[in-house]
């Protein structure tokens, strides 16, 4: 897959859209439907969609879900209703959100599915990362700090087409390790809506069953990694375990460096809202938008566009995180004037 950095994100959009936006953008309206703002990345997620929306004058009607399928069915509808475009979704349900695409088309609207890809629908494009590359770098950088021993595997919500994903990537990496006896997976669970107190629950029950004796912990993302460090810190192993993570939270940027939270990965969501957005402003023009993959949601390819995600750990994370202006210094470090 060709690697899009910000600069070669921006050159697709002015210059390789095959139309270029005709209609006045104060006449465009776009609807985004977005699954929650429990995670700080979506909170970050509708912050840069409404300003890319401010500063080209056009309007964006906005409804968050709340981890809820029948409210984001019914919010989407209303959307429908407005004289929107487009409708940007990331949905909370893959599956049930295919019956919102069909209800946009038949009004003539276009569908771009946001991070999360709606299943069998069709969707007119993806945008989110290369998720299964996700769940490859959490595994390997576990596998690096305890090549062997007792595995916990959590996975996202079953709903949530990226945690089959991010799972995917994970097992291509432990699976061989297991079969050559090197490492031992003692729990393979998915946490039902990402929720970081199952995820706290289920790490008490692995440690309980395993008297304590676990190497690593592949926590899906950065809030269910909160969730499994807090059962570690109760049996005092807070540090003592690798556990991954996923989404660069500020709260998981100090746990890295406070040794408690092995990684991250860093997916920039001001890419992801640069792209939709790009590609929303073409399709409402009547235009195409750059893709780079082909995604199979059940129905059809999906034309996707999909970033590059990184790892990050305690080496390069005030580069990657803060220098990049991606979290702020403060909510790192601390108001203390001194970090490396
Ligand atoms: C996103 C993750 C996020 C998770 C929970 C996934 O679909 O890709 O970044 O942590 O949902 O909201």
């Amino acid at each position: 897959m060709r690697k899009l950095t910000l600069l070669s994100l921006a050159a697709l959009f002015f210059c390789g859209c095959q139309k270029a936006p005709q209609q006045g953008a104060k006449e465009i309206r776009i609807g985004l439907s977005i699954p929650t703002q429990r995670e700080e990345r979506w909170v970050r997620d509708l912050e840069y969609l409404r300003k890319q929306a401010a500063s080209l004058g056009v309007e964006l009607l906005v409804k968050v879900s709340e981890n809820n399928t029948a409210r984001q069915k019914t919010q989407c509808d209303e959307l429908l209703e407005q004289k929107i475009s487009v409708l940007i979704i990331g949905p909370h349900d893959a599956l049930a959100a295919a019956d919102i695409v069909q209800k946009a088309r038949l009004k003539g609207v276009k569908v771009i599915s946001y991070d999360r890809l709606i299943l069998n629908s069709d969707v007119d494009l993806y945008v989110s990362f290369d998720n299964i590359k996700v769940g490859e770098i959490q595994a390997r950088y576990l596998t690096r700090l305890a090549p062997f021993g007792k595995y916990v595997v959590l996975s996202g919500a079953p709903t949530d087409n990226n945690a089959r994903l991010f799972r995917h990537g994970a097992m291509r990496v432990l699976k061989p390790l297991e079969t050559e006896g090197r490492i031992k997976i003692v729990m393979d669970q998915a946490i039902p809506d990402w929720n970081p107190a199952e995820a706290t629950t289920l790490m008490e029950k692995a440690l309980a069953q395993n008297a304590g004796d676990i190497q690593a912990v592949l926590a899906p993302n950065d809030a269910t990694a909160g969730g499994v460090i807090k059962a570690l810190a109760f049996y005092k192993l807070a540090g003592a375990v690798p556990v991954s993570g996923q989404d660069s939270e500020a709260s998981a940027a100090r746990r890295i460096l406070a040794g408690t939270q092995s990684m991250t990965v860093f997916k920039d969501t001001r890419q992801l809202a640069a792209a939709a957005f790009g590609a929303a402003m073409s399709f409402a023009a009547g235009g195409s938008a750059p893709v780079n993959a082909a995604v199979p949601n059940g129905k059809l390819d999906v034309p996707s566009l999909l970033l590059e995600p990184l790892a990050v750990d305690k080496s390069n994370l005030g580069k990657v995180l803060v220098e990049s202006g991606y979290l702020k210094r403060e909510e790192v470090y601390g108001s203390s004037d001194f970090h490396p």
